[in-house]
């Protein structure tokens, strides 16, 4: 849900510029936060195979989520938006985070998808706030959607700061992150 991508968000958002030199340690592991690419895609699909169906539920909104290699190919990297992993130095991906732009209004929304295993350690908070640092974003409202249960996500937005209380419909929360809305770069 969310996932929809518009003709001008396409023009607007780029996926091109590396965000480099981003670490995160937990008990002597140290994770590389990148941008994910089509060749980390094997990596996604295996991370969502650790997760518990609970967190693809939370995270993808959908009771069975289908061909998980064909909902990673959509994803990583999403054909408009953002998406910034968090990788072991073996290669394995433990979390990731997008920003997309929004189908029913002009704005992006934030989603993301940390391991089971490494959730409450700080990374899905780090993720947000490096994906909602990417200059694409600038001058245009975050949004994150999630269930009305879901209180990490509420934990989280709050964090990040959110513009109001949550508005609850049909289950959903649709919570817009204050202070994310900065103004679009001039010209050079
Ligand atoms: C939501 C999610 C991305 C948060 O990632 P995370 O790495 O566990 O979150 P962090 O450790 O950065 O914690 C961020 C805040 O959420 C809180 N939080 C995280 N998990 C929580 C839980 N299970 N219960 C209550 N609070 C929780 C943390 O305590 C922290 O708040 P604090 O600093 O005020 O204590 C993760 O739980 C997840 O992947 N869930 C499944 C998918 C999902 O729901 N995605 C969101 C919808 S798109």
């Amino acid at each position: 849900m969310g996932q929809g991508v518009d003709a001008a968000g396409l023009a607007r958002v780029r996926v091109d510029r590396p965000v480099g030199g981003e670490t995160f340690q937990l008990d002597g592991t140290v994770l590389v936060l990148r941008r994910a690419m089509a060749q980390d895609r094997s990596a996604v699909a295996a991370m969502h195979g650790r997760c518990t169906a609970k967190s693809l539920h939370r995270r993808y909104l959908a009771g069975v989520l289908g061909d998980i290699d064909r909902v990673v190919a959509h994803l990583v990297p999403p054909p408009s938006g953002v998406a910034i992993g968090a990788f072991t130095p073996e290669g394995d991906c433990v979390a990731l985070a997008h920003l997309v732009p929004m189908s029913d209004r002009d704005a992006v929304e934030l989603a993301a998808l940390v391991q089971d295993d490494w959730q409450r350690y700080g990374l899905g908070l780090r993720l947000a706030r490096l994906v909602l640092a990417v200059p694409e974003r600038a001058g245009r409202a975050v949004f994150l959607l999630a269930e009305a249960d879901n209180w990490p996500v509420l934990a989280l937005a709050r964090r990040l700061g959110y513009r109001a209380a949550p508005g609850v419909t049909n289950g959903f929360m649709d919570i817009e992150i204050a202070g994310a809305t900065l103004p679009a770069p001039g010209p050079a």
